[in-house]
């Protein structure tokens, strides 16, 4: 971090920064130009808030020279990362398909789309048993008994599951049902939930916050490493901005730009970024051209009839088109589908 002061600032607004500095245990350097004077400081500077530095007297501006997260950053992890899920690896190298119902409604349905997400080629299984709805008056999903029907298609298809949970104190009873814990973009900024199931012991699928900068989604899922779990996969799932012809805006660029700052695996949602059925199959190919290491899908056997999300929902007409997108898409990037 570097602190420049204003060519107003005195010595003693200079020895006053270097002495909150230094009481957080940071070294300052002070070079007096002809024009103004910098303090360089070196050491961990977690403990400084620059909002607040540059709140004081004499100083002009607070830069730093390097990322605020530490342990997902790639500064400190030069690799990129692969984070398994009960075997099936999410990394460099490998485009993963995770698909399954955005809901869990029946057995039958669970199993159904798990077969239909199968077919296309999908590792893992996703649904949500816990749904974060924009109206109380929605399908708010089924709870533990989501969880039991879950566990049960796994049993029968041998896809591990992935699976949302929007309560902290939920957390222990989830990630004893599933192989992953989803956090969602609605909780991407619930710290105590970030916290939660960064020490549950499972690997978490964070979505990006539908508003969140690059930095508040790598600052959350530092939340979840500083609990000791690093097995955590970033997942762009779209941003708001002006456009309404669809649901989200597909931020294809956060791909590329998360994967240099950060050495986490990154997957793209285009289900819920387009919203709309006809948008899956092109922004898949877009997330996968990108460099995506991997891609959550949606799928419904009857999307007319489902309590969530119906319009995005891929149905059996389109999987052997999402099946070739798998097929003949990874290798054109050197890489497996996993
Ligand atoms: C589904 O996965 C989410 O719960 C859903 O996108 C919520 O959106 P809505 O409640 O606004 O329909
Ligand atoms: C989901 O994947 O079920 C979901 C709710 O997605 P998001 O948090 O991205 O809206």
């Amino acid at each position: 971090m570097v602190i420049v002061m204003g060519p107003e600032a005195t010595s003693a607004n200079v020895a006053t920064v270097v002495g909150v500095v230094q009481s957080a245990g940071v070294e300052a350097f002070v070079s007096k130009g002809v024009q103004r004077t910098i303090v360089g400081l070196v050491g961990d500077v977690t403990q400084l808030d620059a909002a607040s530095l540059r709140g004081m007297a004499g100083v002009r501006d607070v830069m730093r020279v390097s990322t605020p997260y530490k342990l997902v950053s790639r500064e400190n992890h030069p690799e990129r990362s692969t984070v398994h899920v009960s075997g099936v690896p999410i990394g460099p190298g490998t485009v993963t398909l995770i698909a399954g119902p955005c809901a869990v409604e029946t057995p039958e349905q669970t199993l159904d789309a798990a077969r239909m997400a199968q077919a296309a080629g999908a590792t893992l299984l996703r649904g949500g048993a816990y749904k974060p709805r924009t109206s109380p008056y929605a399908f708010q999903g089924l709870g533990e008994a989501g969880l039991r029907i879950l566990a049960d298609v796994r049993e029968r298809t041998g896809l591990p599951i992935v699976t949302e949970v929007v309560e902290a104190q939920d957390v222990p009873l989830v990630a004893s049902y599933v192989d992953m814990l989803q956090v969602g973009t609605r909780n991407a900024q619930n710290f105590g939930l970030l916290q939660a199931v960064g020490a549950a012991g499972k690997p978490v699928l964070l979505k990006r916050g539908m508003s969140s900068t690059m930095e508040e989604w790598l600052m959350a899922a530092e939340y979840i490493a500083q609990r000791g779990n690093l097995d955590v996969v970033l997942c762009e799932r779209g941003i708001r901005t002006f456009e309404t012809a669809t649901r989200n805006t597909l931020d294809v660029s956060a791909v590329p730009v998360a994967q240099r700052l950060s050495h986490l695996p990154v997957i793209v949602d285009p289900s819920h970024s387009g919203g709309r059925r006809d948008l899956v199959l092109p922004l898949s190919r877009a997330a996968i051209a990108a460099g995506a290491d991997g891609v959550i899908i949606d799928v419904h056997p009857r999307p007319e009839q489902a309590l969530c999300d119906g319009p995005q929902a891929l149905v059996d007409t389109d999987l052997g088109e999402l099946a070739q997108v798998m097929r003949d898409f990874p290798p054109l990037l050197g890489k497996t589908a996993a």
